[in-house]
């Protein structure tokens, strides 16, 4: 090996050792098991550093070449899955230049020029959580559109709305469909929130104090997409708050998705039967032979609990941390890319499920049979009357109850029958109370009302559209 490394010659840094490292201590601190995920961005941005360096006259044209094309051979060498990962070279970084060395020689010597793996894994996390955040509004963008489909073919599809898990007032599916996409539309805009708070290259930190070294750092930004330069090496070196952002909108999105598991779930028991989820998405139990299970949706629900463990475990690291880089950074990472895998698996499928299952109609309508449903609209009926709200809410308790009692339906009280609890209740009354009207003349912004929800599902595709 013709490098001079000095007395661990092994190792990129070996100069000043004079034996080399345990074997455990290696295993121990290597990350190349699972920082190899930054592949691509390590040789994005050692690209742009390379240019830089030629730019300010540290690299000759050659060498910079030289140092292009070899970063080329490795990429393809990892894509094809023939590169040698050695954990002795413990992470992406030094995997990375130490294959350059074999491949291109000398010049690669000069790649780490003004560069510190500190701001050169500060510049390779920022570059995967946009990535990853762009992927994830990409994934919702579609999910609200898929909704936004299932909303408008069932929007004549009636249903009972909950609240406490009790029938509350009747709603359309249409309306139901688009209250999942509302979620979710907030979990998009979070994700690009994330992707738009990182516009600053951290690159020319250096370790933690920059360099000496006559580098240009704008021009380094410029090409990786970045509009300037972090204000402070210290700091930018050491900054994670941009991963905690990403597992926030992470856990967010989770907590979304595990609620709506529940509801199908729940949904999709003997007891309920309101959604039919395709057998494709369900699974069989090796015992029962009659069994149809939700695992996709139990598992998209138990995960939750990783990904808001992966938040937990990112801010434990970060907490009590002396500026500026310490190693306990790299710990940041399996959170972080383990977050970002299960949202994008669970958002994928559950985002099939919810576009290829259907609502059972006949289920939905014998639930609504029992109009109880209507009560709050009969209050708002004597309101209209004159009567005060809180009066017209006692009263509509008591024919409830009355009802209740007798087993009869609102919509079967006569007029005489209605006037013995108020004469403000207009002739032919109990007729006209039926779900569909009551979901039709919620007419008002955010109600449910197929003309409202229409509006509203025009101005999320606005937005979805980005006009
Ligand atoms: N693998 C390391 C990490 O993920 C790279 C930075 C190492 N820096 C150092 N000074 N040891 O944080």
């Amino acid at each position: 090996m013709p490098e001079k490394s000095g007395g661990n010659p092994e190792k990129l840094w070996g100069g000043r050792f004079s034996e080399s490292t345990d074997r455990e201590v290696e295993m121990f601190t290597q990350s190349i098991s699972f920082d190899r995920a930054l592949w691509q961005q390590d040789i994005k941005g050692s690209r742009a550093h390379a240019a830089m360096l030629l730019k300010v006259h540290l690299l000759t044209e050659e060498e910079e070449h030289l140092i292009q094309e070899g970063l080329s051979r490795i990429e393809k060498e990892i894509k094809d899955e023939i590169f040698p990962f050695r954990d002795e070279y413990e992470d992406i970084h030094m995997n990375i230049e130490k294959r350059l060395f074999e491949l291109v020689g000398t010049p690669a010597q000069k790649i780490h020029t003004a560069r510190s793996r500190n701001d050169q894994v500060a510049l390779d996390l920022r570059l995967y959580v946009i990535d990853r955040s762009r992927e994830m509004a990409g994934l919702l963008a579609e999910f609200v559109r898929v909704l936004i489909g299932q909303s408008r073919r069932m929007r004549e599809i009636l249903l009972p709305g909950y609240t406490h898990l009790q029938q509350a007032q009747p709603i359309s599916a249409g309306y139901y469909f688009m209250a999942h996409a509302e979620r979710l539309l907030r979990d998009r805009r979070r994700f690009l929130e994330v992707d738009r708070g990182l516009t600053l290259s951290p690159l020319g930190s250096g370790a933690l104090a920059g360099t000496t070294l006559p580098i240009d750092r704008e021009s380094v930004a410029r090409q990786l997409g970045f509009s300037g330069v972090t204000g402070n090496g210290l700091d930018a070196v050491s900054d994670r708050d941009f991963v905690a952002d990403f597992l926030h909108a992470a856990v967010m999105l989770s907590l979304h998705l595990s609620g709506w598991a529940e509801e199908w779930i729940l949904w999709s028991t003997r007891e309920f039967g309101f959604v039919r989820i395709p057998d494709r998405y369900m699974t069989g139990s090796s015992m029962m032979p009659q069994k149809r299970n939700p695992d996709v949706l139990e598992l998209i629900r138990g995960k939750t609990g990783r990904v808001i463990g992966h938040y937990m475990g990112l801010a434990t690291i970060l907490k009590g941390l002396p500026l500026s880089y310490n190693r306990d950074l790299q710990e940041d990472k399996e959170h972080l890319f383990d977050a970002a895998e299960t949202i994008r698996q669970s958002v994928t499928l559950f985002m099939r499920i919810a576009g290829e299952s259907v609502l059972d109609e006949d289920r939905l309508r014998q639930a609504l049979s029992g109009d109880e449903l209507l009560a709050t609209d009969m209050a708002e009926d004597l309101v209209r009357g004159g009567i005060p709200f809180r009066e017209a809410h006692a009263i509509v308790g008591r024919i409830v109850a009355r009802c209740e009692r007798d087993r009869r339906k609102l919509a079967s009280l006569t007029d005489e029958e209605l006037h013995e609890f108020s004469p403000a209740f207009p002739k032919g009354y109990a007729s006209a109370l039926t779900p569909e009207n009551s979901v039709r003349r919620r007419d008002l912004p955010g109600g449910p009302a197929p003309e409202r929800v229409e509006e509203r599902i025009r101005e999320i595709e606005r937005e979805l559209d980005g006009r």
